[in-house]
């Protein structure tokens, strides 16, 4: 499959993607395997809204990432596994391997009564099976929904409540540096309160203890030798549920304004078709690449550009189970040198984080097999950007600064590498098919160069969300409503003199913390299941290593005197119900919050305070009782 290799080219093709997109989609569609070929390429609209790509088209997409390949790249290394602990082997499977492997879990799953549509929750650390599990609910038709392994039971169980999933696949427990995480005992705990799940998929990987429910949890292993006993040696043959381009593929939560987590919901030809579009333009992918997405596949750039994006374009895609500080902070750059990756795509709360840890963790590596870089998930400054430049692509490497979100599906303002002149800290332009626009907070499009906005998309793309699971009023109003006719990403943006993209980070009540989205809402809660306390209010604080840090305001409901006791426990309940990541980095007891009269938490001034901006507050006239700014503001915590 042909890329682009110029800037003109660049230039266009994004003129031909936007004077007649379904002509630019339906040639890019074209190269897969279809069961029937689509009747009409785009049906949209932003008002309801409903959109539709390659309409009455059949498919399906593991053919695409697998069996399509297996003439000429059967034997190619499809997943190059790294393990957490270096001294145990990397595990390499061809693409046949994986084929074989895909169908036997797809058997699996059948004969433990999953069916076409069913959701299923994917609770697992980062090996093989993990892809493996993914695609094989996508061979039979099923709806994977990826919960990443960091959540604790809460996330997990109003996940898996909400997309009524009824099989959990999850592994016994999972590495992560010097610890190892009890899966399964979090999922036992989750599934106490989602009587949907009738059956738990295990595999057996730390070998951790766990207890193993009679008739509901089965071993991954056990259930794969059943088959060969039953007779069904070569499963190869196993084959895909012919699905509907407009089928769901997958659910993948993300957090919201609200407490509840939303399930973006995306359909299997269109994600396809721009996934892979898109891997192979922005990064530039060689045939023999190594390419190596550091991502969890707990998150969406672990779907699209660890498993799908690659495994479509036939790569070889290396998949890591640690973290990039163990056993020293010099890993990621140990396992490039190792694997001789082409390709390192990571995120830049882990370029900072190894950034002050120095450069003696770089230099006893070479790092010249790379060719290109990549960050994602947040906002890069120009410091970090330049620090990843220098020390790890050695000034010859062109930096990909991709943006784009869970609910886009793929990324849509990046420089394509080595092609599109980059600028530290922008996202530059947007992919072919991508038309951007900032609007002012009246919903009036800023036309020209030099302008600062909130970023909308003005006409569909393939990998667009369709719907959140079980709530399509809540996906009308949270993207199309607030400006009528367009995708709102909830993101603010600048426009500069030459066109190019800088993101300026959320304007909404999410957090980015070391790139993970995280609502305020879904932390306050879980800070409220303290016993103690009776109120919280989260806001985000500029951090140096995470790019935002969570300050919780919290309301007691007795005087407590060990203050350093109750924030540890507050710490640790946040940890129990939500997760690590969602833990508050500074915790201030307060006796009120500042309020409306109307009862509406005014966070503008929290945030004021969070980031120690005590002079400009703004009116706190209106508040019901502006006392309390005055205690907050003496109290604040450095
Ligand atoms: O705020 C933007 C930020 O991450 C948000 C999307 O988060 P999520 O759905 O978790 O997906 C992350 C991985 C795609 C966006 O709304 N973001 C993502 N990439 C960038 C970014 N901000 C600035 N620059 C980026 N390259």
């Amino acid at each position: 499959m042909q890329r682009i290799t110029s800037l003109e080219q660049y230039q266009t093709e994004y003129k031909h993607s936007v004077e007649n997109p379904e002509a630019f989609w339906a040639e890019q569609a074209e190269q897969f395997t279809w069961h029937k070929k689509w009747d009409k390429v785009l049906e949209w609209n932003f008002d309801e809204p409903n959109v539709k790509w390659f309409v009455g088209g059949k498919l399906n997409i593991t053919e695409n990432c697998l069996d399509r390949h297996l003439a000429d790249k059967g034997n190619q290394t499809a997943i190059l596994w790294e393990p957490n602990n270096p001294q145990t082997p990397a595990r390499k499977i061809s693409y046949k391997e994986l084929h074989q492997q895909v169908c036997e879990f797809a058997s699996v799953l059948k004969n433990n009564g999953a069916k076409k549509g069913d959701r299923i929750c994917i609770y697992m650390p980062m090996v093989p099976e993990l892809a493996i599990a993914v695609l094989a609910c996508a061979r039979i038709g099923a709806i994977h929904s990826v919960v990443f392994g960091g959540f604790s039971f809460k996330s997990l169980s109003d996940r898996i409540y909400d997309a009524e999933c009824n099989i959990v696949i999850t592994a016994d427990g999972a590495f992560r540096g010097a610890k190892d995480i009890p899966l399964k005992s979090v999922v036992d705990e989750a599934l106490q309160t989602s009587p949907s799940v009738k059956k738990v998929i295990v595999l057996k990987h730390t070998n951790t203890n766990v207890v193993m429910q009679n008739e509901r949890d089965v071993w991954w292993k056990e259930e794969v030798e059943k088959l060969n006993l039953t007779g069904i040696q070569n499963l190869s043959g196993f084959k895909a549920e012919i699905m509907d381009s407009e089928d769901p593929l997958f659910i993948l939560y993300t957090s919201g304004s609200t407490g509840k987590p939303k399930g973006v919901v995306h359909t299997t030809a269109g994600y396809m078709t721009y996934v892979d579009y898109t891997f192979r333009n922005v990064f530039q992918y060689n045939a023999g690449d190594v390419y190596w997405c550091t991502a969890d596949v707990g998150w969406i750039t672990g779907h699209s550009y660890l498993v799908y994006g690659p495994l479509l374009a036939g790569a070889t895609t290396l998949m890591f189970e640690g973290i990039p500080t163990y056993p020293d902070a010099g890993r990621f750059w140990n396992v490039i040198d190792k694997h001789q990756v082409n390709i390192f795509y990571t995120a830049p709360t882990a370029i900072r984080s190894l950034e002050a840890l120095g450069l003696d963790f770089v230099k006893p590596y070479k790092l010249d097999s790379l060719r290109v870089l990549g960050s994602v998930g947040e906002p890069i400054n120009v410091e970090a950007w330049n620090w990843y430049h220098v020390n790890i692509g050695k000034n010859k490497c062109p930096i990909v600064d991709t943006y784009w979100q869970t609910e886009t599906g793929g990324i849509m303002i990046s420089p394509l590498a080595g092609i599109t002149p980059t600028k530290p800290g922008f996202a530059t332009l947007p992919l072919p098919g991508v038309q951007p626009v900032l609007l002012n907070e009246a919903g009036k499009e800023l036309i020209g160069n030099s302008v600062e906005g909130r970023l909308c998309f003005k006409f569909p793309w393939p990998g667009i969300i369709r719907t959140t699971y079980g709530d399509h009023k809540r996906c009308k109003e949270t993207y199309f409503d607030v400006f009528k006719k367009y995708y709102f990403t909830g993101d603010g943006c600048r426009r500069d003199e030459d066109g190019y993209y800088r993101i300026t980070g959320r304007v909404d009540d999410v957090i980015k913390v070391s790139g993970h989205l995280l609502g305020t809402a879904e932390i306050e809660n879980a800070i409220n299941e303290h016993p103690d306390i009776v109120e919280s209010a989260v806001v985000g604080f500029p951090h140096d290593i995470k790019g935002w840090g969570i300050y919780a305001y919290v309301i007691c409901d007795h005087q407590r005197k060990d203050v350093d006791a109750l924030k540890a426990e507050i710490v640790q309940t946040v940890t129990k119900y939500m997760g690590p990541i969602a833990k508050p980095d500074k915790i201030q007891i307060v006796s009120g919050l500042p309020k409306t009269r109307s009862g509406k938490i005014m966070r503008r001034i929290l945030r004021k305070i969070a980031e120690h901006d005590l002079d400009n507050l703004g009116d706190t006239s209106t508040l019901l009782d502006p006392a309390v700014v005055e205690e907050i503001k003496a109290g604040a915590v450095k």
